[in-house]
């Protein structure tokens, strides 16, 4: 029997992963321009850690956690998202406390969902996510998406579409449920048992429910920008405001609700709408939690942040036909001719490699021929060519892939004579 890889992960092999260390390199430098500071939290948590902090209403917590018992007989999760986690340890390591805020955190790494898989949604993903904690200012909303469109447009993405929405504050916010739950209650046997659950826990999540989409309750439901009040109103209208300003492009959809319990205020998403996507258009999802660090354990702290998974970034450059200017090849490679001058590669290779240089040699026994074609196959810039005579005589002979041009140099100086070779180009 062969061993598979479970379903719904994805084993990226050399060829690839250059392109995930490429977005990921991106993230890391927009992040230090926007100031966010790496956090590394763990795998996996406690399970009431999501349980709390992403909701138990959400499909997340009912149906997609991978939730196992340890041998000390804890309920331990592997993490589903990072803001759970990333709330956790900001009140656990009293981060309100910081003298710099607001404490603006960023994280990558894998997370988990039992969800179906299909193209675009995996078991294991790779998330990208940031979280600014302690301001409540529009503007840091603004900088939170802008940071994120920022992402995929210096990938050279261009077919996004940037939805946004204000769930409201907690008075605008129960105002709006009371008026949910006044329109779904009459005829919610019609609805799904999960929907029927939702009704009195939190009648939002109908809205965002895949089962009962097309009932005509859905889209004649109250809006919630009709529900808001003065000062959520006037906050997302700020927001709107600053987007306008960075001459970032948006739309503003009432139905927007997002699938996680704790955001409030600003909900934003961004999709590809770029041609043959695939079904699931997400690529990015974000927006305020103002009540989490409280309901962790933490003093009234308002939150931000988004995250995206880089599956989809890499779905939606494929989509639009974007080639990364990833970088290949190798500085050198040392080809040899007979049993000395191969032996002397090693050493030789091993002082390319300490000065900085990307080199190979040939492992394989191979012919000059086929250690030449070796070099080709790998796309080296100059090959180093070394025979016995030649070592003899201190000489090695270093030619340019791309001219072909040749120049022989002592064995001695080679280090000193390649490394001016190379900088000339
Ligand atoms: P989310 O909408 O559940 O939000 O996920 C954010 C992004 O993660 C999605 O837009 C998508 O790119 C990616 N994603 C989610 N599930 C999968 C999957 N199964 N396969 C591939 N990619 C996936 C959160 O996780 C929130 N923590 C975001 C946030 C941070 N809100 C505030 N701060």
């Amino acid at each position: 029997m062969t061993l598979k890889l479970p379903r719904g992960t994805q084993d990226i092999l050399p060829g690839e992963v250059e392109k995930w260390q490429y977005i990921e390199t991106l993230a890391r430098e927009l992040c230090e321009r926007f100031q966010y500071k790496e956090i590394r939290t763990p795998i996996f948590e406690h399970t009431e850690v999501f349980t709390k902090g992403v909701g138990d209403t959400t499909d997340i917590v009912q149906k997609e956690m991978y939730s196992f018992v340890d041998r000390g007989g804890r309920s331990l999760t592997l993490r589903p998202e990072g803001t759970a986690s990333a709330v956790r340890s900001f009140v656990e390591h009293k981060m309100f406390g910081y003298a710099s805020q607001p404490v603006k955190l960023f994280y990558m790494g894998p997370m988990f969902r039992y969800e179906r898989p299909q193209a675009g949604r995996y078991r294991q993903f790779v998330q990208f996510g940031v979280e600014a904690l302690g301001s409540a200012d529009p503007a840091i909303d603004a900088e939170v998406i802008a940071l994120a469109m920022s992402i995929y447009q210096s990938l050279g993405l261009k077919k996004l579409k940037l939805i946004i929405n204000s769930l409201g504050d907690k008075e605008s916010r129960n105002a709006h449920r009371a008026a949910l739950i006044n329109h779904f209650s009459p005829r919610i046997e019609e609805f799904c048992s999960d929907c029927k659950a939702r009704l009195e826990k939190n009648p939002l999540r109908i809205l965002d429910c895949k089962k009962d989409r097309e009932h005509e309750l859905m889209s004649t439901a109250p809006s919630i920008l009709e529900y808001l009040n003065d000062d959520s109103r006037k906050y997302f209208e700020k927001v709107q405001k600053y987007l306008t300003n960075l001459g970032i492009s948006f739309e503003v959809d009432p139905n927007l609700v997002r699938g996680l319990d704790y955001y409030n205020q600003t909900a934003f998403e961004i999709m590809s709408d770029a041609e043959g996507f695939g079904a699931i258009t997400t690529l990015c999802g974000g927006g305020r939690y103002n009540g989490l660090v409280e309901e962790s354990g933490g003093p009234e702290t308002p939150g931000i942040g988004f995250a995206l998974s880089i599956e989809r970034c890499l779905a939606a450059l494929s989509a639009e036909g974007i080639e990364l200017p990833i970088h290949q090849g190798i500085d050198c490679f040392l080809a040899s001719l007979g049993e000395e001058a191969k032996n002397y590669t090693v050493e030789l290779l091993h002082k390319l490699r300490l000065a900085g240089f990307s080199a190979e040699r040939d492992y394989l026994d191979r012919k000059i021929k086929g250690q030449l074609k070796a070099a080709d196959r790998l796309q080296a810039k100059y090959v180093a060519i070394l025979g016995d005579d030649e070592l003899q005589a201190n000489k090695i002979t270093v030619k340019a892939m791309d001219t072909g041009e040749q120049v022989e140099v002592s064995i001695d100086a080679f280090i000193e004579e390649f490394t001016a070779i190379y900088k000339k180009g």
